[in-house]
């Protein structure tokens, strides 16, 4: 099974990996199969799976569930977990949520936030609960931010965000995840911690690691499309074409043709 430890070894390597979101066992055992070499259960499962227009109808329980679910059916990728909106707001909530979806299978938790983030990371890390923290277009303040779009477009943002990934890694982040911020920035943060392992969605080729939601690259997506996303059903057909298109995501990520340009935001900053 993929460790923490070897996330940071492919960062150290220059490998690139491969992360996804799953919510159920059948996904998890085409994303073994595939080699995928992360997992998200994400809380976008509020949209794709239970049909809401944002993150924010999540709970615990549904976290808990669908970690559970995708852990019992795959045992050889790294696996993340969602803490979902308003149940980290305060020190005792994030304890009390972090252990609930470690017991249910994750080996890390994510949460949204950025510096005022850091006395929760600090505390969650220092009770053995690995911390990703995902930072830029954050969906559970989709109604502060005022929609889902392209984040940090000026210089003095993307200083802001390179300062709230400075204090949440002084707190002890073990991942950053970049969500719909220019390519270039993306690349400043990923070359600024050399033992932090960065993931990006939308944050351009350079980061350590590439996620998508999965009916996203699968052309299940029957809405908006984000331009940082690639259908890699396209090409395939019969009877294995989603562990194929799965596969060719991974050989993607790795070799780095995804995300290409036009999947990336070019903003000079
Ligand atoms: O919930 C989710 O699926 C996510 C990804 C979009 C990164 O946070």
């Amino acid at each position: 099974m993929i460790s923490l430890s070897d996330l940071r070894r492919f960062k150290a390597e220059g490998r690139k990996f491969s992360c996804l979101t799953c919510y159920d066992a059948s996904m998890a055992k085409a994303f073994e199969i595939a080699e995928i070499d992360s997992i998200l259960i994400g809380d976008s499962l509020g949209m794709t799976i239970q049909g809401h227009d944002s993150t924010l109808p999540v709970t615990l329980e549904d976290m808990a569930y669908h970690t559970a679910a995708v852990r019992r059916s795959n045992q050889h990728a790294f696996i993340m977990t969602d803490l979902p909106f308003m149940t980290y707001a305060t020190l005792n909530d994030a304890l009390q949520s972090a252990k609930k979806v470690m017991q249910a299978g994750a080996q890390m938790v994510k949460m949204e936030g950025g510096a005022w983030l850091a006395e929760t990371v600090e505390v969650l890390t220092r009770n053995g609960i690995p911390i990703c923290v995902h930072l830029g277009l954050t969906p559970q303040s989709v109604h502060v931010l005022g929609g889902y779009k392209l984040q940090a477009r000026s210089r003095a943002a993307a200083d802001q965000l390179i300062a709230d990934c400075q204090a949440v890694v002084a707190a002890g982040a073990a991942i950053l995840l970049l969500e719909c911020v220019p390519a270039q920035l993306g690349q400043e943060i990923t070359e600024l911690f050399p033992h932090i392992p960065v993931i990006g969605i939308g944050a351009g080729v350079d980061t350590d690691g590439q996620v998508l939601v999965v009916q996203d690259m699968l052309g299940l997506n029957f809405g908006h499309t984000a331009k940082f996303v690639r259908n890699f059903m396209t090409e395939q057909s019969g009877a294995t074409a989603i562990v194929d298109a799965i596969k060719a995501y991974h050989a993607a990520v790795l070799d780095s043709t995804f995300p290409a340009p036009e999947h990336t935001f070019q903003v000079e900053l």
